[in-house]
């Protein structure tokens, strides 16, 4: 066994050198940055193990320049992701791993345990006994940089928006497969201290905080919120989305009122994690919906946010399909759907605003608010 002790950025590190370990790489146009983050620490060259934790490209798609520059290093990864490493990385020579198999690289030992749909069927964590140390590659992640390194030293109000944020766009149509591999991954009572996932900040003082927002997410929860998205042509859309959540937050109900102009399909879809129902809008145009809207359904149709309560609004016209437009979509999405939604010709008048109380306060009943 090798080991020396290495001063990096003022803090002391202990190197396991027996086998010299990388734990995932970056999407290929970050691999120059990844190198001489590297060399800050080590020589690259001196790497002998590389363990791919998963396949998609953000984790994996240095692995080719890595392998031509540092051909001394194995790479191991998840059985399950035999089929694509080969197709993605041809002549690549791998090994596989399987929940149960461990390897000693040193003083540490490193335990592998297939975590499928977390995010894609080849996915793995890798955990180290010796540390209470459990890589968790998209799990538990955020798309953010931070300045600091550890939860402790991030504001976590932004930590945890962003681990919903991340979890709403990339796991909410795998939640029942997510609940049943965190159960599996319970069950062998591992002892752990730090999570170190390959997005955003490691966990090592809110590991409660984040696997109870992760049982609450996988689980469908909601709270008595209601997203009111909409886009709009020329306001009348809009004036009937702001007489809705005028009306939800009169009767208590917490609203997110989102113009799909001014926000990205992801911050619907945060906004919808922990919510009980949409309220969706769209004027009429070209006999069909506007196109933003149409994009928000398209995502929600893969993504099929939970058991929640939607109905459809908007303007038109003279031919006016958007409302039903929208409400086959938001029932592929597998919304229950109050209809027939509401339709207004031309500009809202005092029926059609009494017609949005009317539909807001449906919805508080539906979900039972
Ligand atoms: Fe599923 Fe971070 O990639």
């Amino acid at each position: 066994m090798q080991i020396f002790v290495k001063t990096v950025s003022g803090k002391t590190i202990t190197l396991d050198v027996e086998t010299t370990t990388l734990i995932d790489t970056v999407k290929a146009p970050f691999y120059a940055e990844m190198i001489e983050r590297i060399k800050k620490i080590i020589d690259p060259s001196s790497i002998d193990l590389l363990i791919s934790n998963h396949l998609e490209p953000d984790h994996s798609g240095s692995i080719p320049q890595f392998m031509r520059d540092y051909p001394q290093a194995k790479i191991l990864t998840g059985k399950m992701a035999e089929r694509g490493f080969k197709k993605y990385f041809p002549g690549v020579p791998f090994e596989t791993v399987k929940t149960g198999d461990r390897i000693s690289i040193g003083s540490r030992t490193i335990e592998f345990i297939e975590t499928p749909m977390i995010h894609w069927p080849d996915s793995i964590f890798s955990y180290i006994p010796e540390e209470s140390l459990l890589f968790s590659m998209d799990g538990f992640g955020q798309h953010i940089a931070t300045s600091g390194r550890f939860d402790d030293e991030a504001d976590m109000h932004d930590v945890m928006f962003e681990a919903g944020k991340y979890y709403a766009n990339l796991l909410t149509h795998l939640s029942p497969l997510i609940s049943a591999t965190l159960k599996k991954v319970a069950d062998l009572n591992l002892a752990i201290d730090m999570i170190a996932p390959s997005h955003g900040i490691i966990w090592r003082s809110h590991i409660p905080v984040i696997m109870e927002a992760y049982q609450r997410w996988c689980s469908g929860m909601t709270r008595k919120k209601i997203v009111v998205a909409y886009d709009t042509m020329w306001k009348s859309t809009e004036k009937i989305a702001g007489v809705l959540a005028e009306t939800l937050i009169e009767h208590g109900i917490d609203v997110a009122l989102l113009s799909l102009r001014e926000n990205h399909r992801s911050d619907i879809m945060a906004a919808l994690l922990e919510s009980a129902g949409l309220l969706l809008g769209s004027p009429t145009i070209h006999r069909n919906l506007f196109p933003t809207v149409a994009d928000l359904l398209c995502y929600m149709r893969g993504l099929k946010p939970g058991k929640k309560t939607a109905a459809a609004f908007g303007s038109y016209g003279w031919s006016g399909e958007s409302v039903d437009l929208i409400t086959a979509g938001l029932k592929e999405a597998g919304f229950d759907v109050l209809e027939p939604g509401l339709r207004a010709l031309f500009a809202p008048d005092d029926d059609d605003m009494a017609a949005a109380r009317e539909l807001a306060r449906s919805m508080i009943e539906r979900i039972g608010g």
